[in-house]
């Protein structure tokens, strides 16, 4: 899988991919991840990408230009699944939509920075533009970092344990039950006896009974949107 991440702060992007399982499908080549710089696109001599907003107010907005240059030298180049913006008023992120683009070839994500980018390149570029949340970010690095994130471990290959994202929080749209690892004993807290007695089935019974517990309790919502 490859994402080509167009930004105006491309250090923001650097750190999340050289550790831990990104780094380890990065290295395996499961993925693969460019970023581009949307400087290297400006026609001015002083690589402005931003200006004031027609019609005044507060904040600097990115050029179309030097983006359109970019989306299109990579869409030249080869075939995109999707030209997705990263943005606040977007379609909320959740792992529903994590599994549907972990199975796309090809995705560019555009990055919006300052008061946000010109509206013309949403209206002709874009196919999809996603939030992370209901907050506001100083721009969309960090959520692109969260989709990539969320994405590459759950390519074929990311996962030591192939079976271990499959019973992550949400794969089964409930959360997770509680973990434990050794020692049996700490303080005096106890591990469920359960969880010691070696009898498959019954734990497997009992995991999903909490699940459901913890999800009733935490994210009533979430067994609503089951049914
Ligand atoms: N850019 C700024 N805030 C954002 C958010 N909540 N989600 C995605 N991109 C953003």
């Amino acid at each position: 899988m490859r994402f080509d991440i167009i930004t105006a702060v491309p250090e923001l992007l650097e750190s999340p991919l050289s550790h831990s399982i990104l780094k380890r499908v990065v290295d395996k080549g499961i993925l693969q991840v460019f970023i581009h710089n949307i400087r290297d696109f400006s026609s001015s001599k002083h690589r402005q990408i931003d200006d004031y907003q027609f019609g005044g107010g507060a904040g600097m907005v990115l050029m179309i230009e030097p983006i359109v240059k970019c989306i299109e030298k990579l869409q030249s180049e080869r075939e995109y699944d999707e030209v997705i913006f990263l943005t606040p008023d977007g379609d909320l992120y959740n792992q529903n939509t994590a599994n549907r683009l972990s199975l796309k070839k090809n995705l560019i994500i555009l990055c919006g920075h300052y008061k946000g980018i010109d509206e013309r390149i949403r209206e002709h570029y874009i196919t999809k533009e996603i939030s992370i949340g209901d907050y506001v970010l100083t721009g969309g690095e960090i959520a692109a970092t969260v989709l990539i994130d969320s994405i590459g471990r759950l390519l074929p290959g990311a996962m030591s344990d192939e079976t271990s994202a499959l019973t992550d929080s949400f794969q089964d749209g409930i959360l997770s039950p509680p973990v434990y690892t050794r020692p049996a004993e700490f303080n005096g807290w106890k591990v469920p006896e359960i969880l010691l007695s070696g009898h498959e089935a019954k734990i497997e019974e009992w995991r999903y009974q909490q699940a459901v517990e913890r999800t009733k309790e935490r994210r009533p919502k979430l067994l609503k949107d089951k049914d």
